[in-house]
């Protein structure tokens, strides 16, 4: 039973403070709420109080100190309905939960023993009843009771204001969050834990404390963190304009999350993959990862905490705002080009098969049935690129005036897209209502551009077509207002030519707006023929086509001014030729290798690179998802032979520019996760790799030595992969063992090391799979666990997982089976493989629905439900 946006109305009754008294205990948690309760202004008197609960044993409910009576309310499997209430009034109720029993991780639960929460979105209602919607915000005060010694630390959002014994060898703190909030962010974390303190002095001059908690053995994993954590509070002051708001700052690191992280206010619990780092044991990615989401999480305090949502069809408005504010965080802390690169291309791969897929939806959904399951791409990473187009469309500084009358306007109070839309309308002065379009609307937008130079007039017209596939439930589409950002490319100067349209003068880079079906757009004086240089910088998340001969885009790699299109077109190139080899495969032709791939890498390798990061992902093949998502049908086993063969050519064509380039990036300097040394870092593994196509002695020595020299686990986890994935078993297990010895008491590690393994390309991989799903490190529970073992095979072994004989596909269906039960939301992610069963050849389809079928006759979770009714339908 779906729930509808065109539904909402106003809680009947707000709280305006809660508080909670905890006392704790592994099966039977005591949970007293107090909840100061008045009727919505824009209510009717005289309504119901209902309230939301789940899994929740009442012990004790009164109205104003009167216990009620049994017929007074009525209690059922999610929720609690008091008949008849005043206008303003207390109530108290007193319930007890088992966070030990809990293996959703949703509400309270436990993870190596020690207590927290995750209530986002609706996990409040598994703590104590109560109106878990974000538009009701109280200001709230929690008292923790525990064990004083198997719990000495009981934190809570907010300030401390009281601690104390109790008799029992128990003692309790208790908090107080002054800013009013919904109940979504409210958190309580009680353990054995240690913290690392630093402090934080905000623009106006308030201090503020910020701590680290973690597990002893953790204690020399956190500094990544907190620096990060302090570059974010000051990035946003001076590019929000925004500073924080409490005394002190705190952030938990768990090992059972279910997420990456939770903006809780005061206190963001993250997933500890998400926080820990260390030279030895998280590598450059990791080190970037935590430092976007710490950030992400810190940003959340205003948007997001600050200002929330009015209801869950608005996520986005939190998320994408603060997803792009991530972007451009790390964009300016790291190489900015490279930071677009890696978003557009996971974007590119991953969000757009979702929005071509059974569950594509509009960023704005007008509907659902487990709401766990819209905190995808398409919220967070769509979402951002609409923000993304937003700043662009008004230019920063009006965005920025936009910002701070959005965060002024609507501080404390709970809104809806239109509201932020509608600030940056006003400020602006631009009719936005098209713009809309973008969060009611699903699908990829489809772009068919053509043009031509005229060398009698000068002039070069450029047609452009838009046009946005069906998805589920959106059968029509309406034209979309797509901006394009473009340059000219002169085919005898390779500069940038000056744009003029319409008689007025753009400069050399500009913006076109499409906004019709079909629109021409007429360049004249251009003095040159150009080859176009179309949506630099992915100024929109469409997917354009142009007919670029391979020497248009070989020129393109060389002169583009726009580094995110010189590598674009790159991929372009690549993929050219890739479609040729795909197609030579499975006709059972010879495979050819297209020389102008070659000496276009050869011009890359001899180039002087400004930026080596850049280079490093110029060097990079697209992925074989990438690949994929090109293919009308996707043939597995051809795209993994035509990228192997590419990658083998270019290797044997260059292979001493590779040995040049791996040679002087190599560094012994002492590790850190600096722009520089990562950029290094990663072309010489660049080289590596394609050295290792070869599997010749010497790529193997290089290999060998790089994963024994053991300096930062960039460098030998890169190593370990390529020997792992190698066709030789006698190089490959001597390393995983040696590598699995040294770190099997680290978790975060052991979770790179399964999905080395599960990631091998060697058909014997399947059975490796259900080997060490019984191996003591894993556990089904854990879910990084689960997506370090199970996700990695699925998601990224794609000619494993996606076996003829359809063991791949039923392994995941049995793991799902089992999740339904213990992690509904985890399960419902987990089968998003086998819901694009239309992508492929007809007995694959065939195996992944009959796998479909199978999970649809259990009894299933809503998530999981909602997940494989899309996917069936
Ligand atoms: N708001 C969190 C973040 O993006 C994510 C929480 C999602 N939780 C969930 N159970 N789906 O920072
Ligand atoms: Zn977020």
């Amino acid at each position: 039973q779906p729930i509808h946006l065109s539904d909402y109305r106003p809680p009947a009754y707000r709280v305006t403070r809660t508080e909670l008294t905890f006392a704790l205990d592994p099966a039977a948690t005591r949970v007293k709420a107090r909840l100061h309760l008045e009727r919505h202004p824009e209510r009717e008197p005289g309504l119901p109080l209902e309230l939301d609960g789940e899994q929740l044993a009442l012990k004790a409910i009164a109205i104003d100190g009167q216990p009620l009576g049994a017929d007074e309310y009525t209690l059922t499997d999610s929720g609690l309905t008091v008949h008849r209430v005043p206008e303003t009034f207390l109530l108290d109720t007193e319930v007890e939960i088992a966070p030990k029993e809990n293996t959703a991780l949703e509400g309270l639960y436990q993870s190596n023993g020690m207590y927290c929460t995750q209530c986002e979105a609706e996990g409040f209602r598994r703590i104590t009843f109560y109106p878990d919607r974000p538009d009701v915000m109280a200001t709230f005060s929690t008292t923790l009771i525990g064990d004083a010694a198997s719990l000495p630390v009981l934190l809570s959002n907010g300030n401390p204001v009281e601690r104390g014994e109790l008799p029992g060898d128990r003692h309790f703190v208790t908090w107080e969050d002054p800013h009013p909030k919904p109940c979504y962010l409210f958190a309580l974390v009680a353990g054995d834990l240690q913290k690392v303190e630093d402090r934080f002095t905000t623009m106006s001059g308030r201090e503020v404390a910020l701590q680290i908690w973690v597990e002893e053995e953790n204690l020399g994993k956190t500094d990544h963190a907190m620096a990060s954590l302090k570059r974010a509070m000051a990035w946003d002051e001076r590019t929000y304009g925004r500073e924080y708001d409490l005394d002190l700052f705190m952030i938990v690191a768990v090992n059972d999350f279910n997420m990456g992280a939770m903006e809780n206010k005061g206190l963001n619990i993250f997933n500890s993959a998400a926080v820990l780092t260390h030279p030895h044991t998280a590598t450059d990615a990791a080190f970037q990862r935590v430092e976007g989401i710490v950030a992400h999480e810190y940003f959340h305090n205003w948007s997001g905490n600050r200002v929330t949502c009015r209801d869950w069809f608005q996520l986005s408005l939190k998320e994408g705002f603060t997803v792009f504010r991530d972007q451009c965080f790390s964009a300016d802390t790291n190489s900015a080009p490279v930071k677009r690169i890696e978003d557009v291309s996971f974007f590119r791969t991953a969000q757009f098969a979702e929005d071509a897929g059974p569950t594509a939806h509009p960023v704005r959904p007008d509907h659902y049935i487990e709401i766990g399951n819209f905190y995808t791409l398409t919220i967070y990473e769509k979402g951002a690129e609409i923000v993304r187009m937003l700043c662009n469309l008004v230019g920063w500084e009006t965005f920025r005036r936009g910002s701070d009358l959005y965060f002024e306007r609507f501080d404390g109070r709970a809104v809806t897209i239109e509201d932020f839309v509608g600030c940056m309308s006003e400020v602006s002065g631009q009719d936005l209502s098209r713009f809309m379009l973008w969060y009611s609307q699903a699908g990829t937008p489809e772009i068919d551009a053509h043009g031509e130079y005229d060398y009698a007039s000068c002039e070069y017209r450029l047609v452009l077509r838009q046009r946005t596939p069906a998805t589920p439930g959106q059968a029509e589409k309406q034209a979309l207002h797509i901006p394009i950002r473009l340059g000219l490319v002169g085919t005898k100067s390779g500069r940038d030519l000056s744009l003029t349209l319409g008689g007025e003068a753009l400069g050399s880079d500009a913006v076109i707006h499409l906004r019709e079906t079909e629109q021409e757009f007429v360049f004249t004086d251009v003095s040159e023929a150009p080859v176009p240089s179309l949506l630099r910088g992915f100024s929109a998340p469409v997917k354009l086509r142009f007919p670029y001969g391979r020497e248009d885009l070989a020129f393109l790699l060389q002169h583009d001014a726009d580094g995110f299109n010189r590598w674009d077109a790159g991929q372009r190139l690549a993929l050219l030729a890739l479609d040729d080899l795909i197609a030579a495969h499975r006709n059972g032709v010879e495979k050819v290798m297209d020389p102008r791939v070659v000496e276009a890498f050869r011009g890359l390798l001899a180039s002087d690179p400004e930026d080596k990061a850049v280079l490093a992902e110029m060097l990079t093949l697209p992925s074989e998802a990438y690949i994929a998502e090109q293919q009308p049908l996707v043939d597995v086993d051809a795209i993994h032979a035509a990228r192997d063969f590419v990658e083998q050519s270019l290797a044997v064509a260059l292979r001493d520019d590779f040995l040049r380039l791996y040679e002087a990036n190599r560094s012994d300097v002492p590790y850190a996760p600096e722009p520089e040394q990562i950029a290094a870092r990663s072309l010489k593994n660049v080289a590596l790799s394609y050295l290792m196509a070869l599997e010749d002695e010497q790529a193997i020595e290089l290999s060998r030595e790089q994963f024994a020299a053991d300096h930062n686990m960039t460098d030998v986890r890169h190593a370990l992969t390529l020997l792992v994935h190698s066709s030789r078993d006698d190089i490959a297990d001597p390393a995983l063992k040696a590598f699995g010895e040294k770190w099997a008491h680290d978790p975060l590690v052991m979770d790179q090391w399964f999905s080395i393994q599960v990631t091998r390309p060697q058909p014997d991989v399947l059975e490796r799979v259900k080997f060490l799903m019984g191996h003591p490190a894993f556990s089904l529970k854990n879910p990084n666990k689960v997506r370090a073992l199970i996700g990695a095979f699925a998601g990224q072994n794609r000619v494993n997982f996606h076996r003829l004989d359809g063991e791949g596909y039923r392994l995941l269906a049995d793991v799902v089976i089992e999740l339904n039960r213990l992690n509904p939301e985890i399960a419902a992610r987990l089968i998003t493989p086998l819901t694009r069963w239309q992508r492929f050849d007809e007995t694959r389809q065939a195996l992944m629905k009959g796998e479909l079928e199978r999970i649809r006759a259990e009894e299933l979770s809503p998530n999981v439900y909602e997940v494989v009714e899309k996917a069936l339908a």
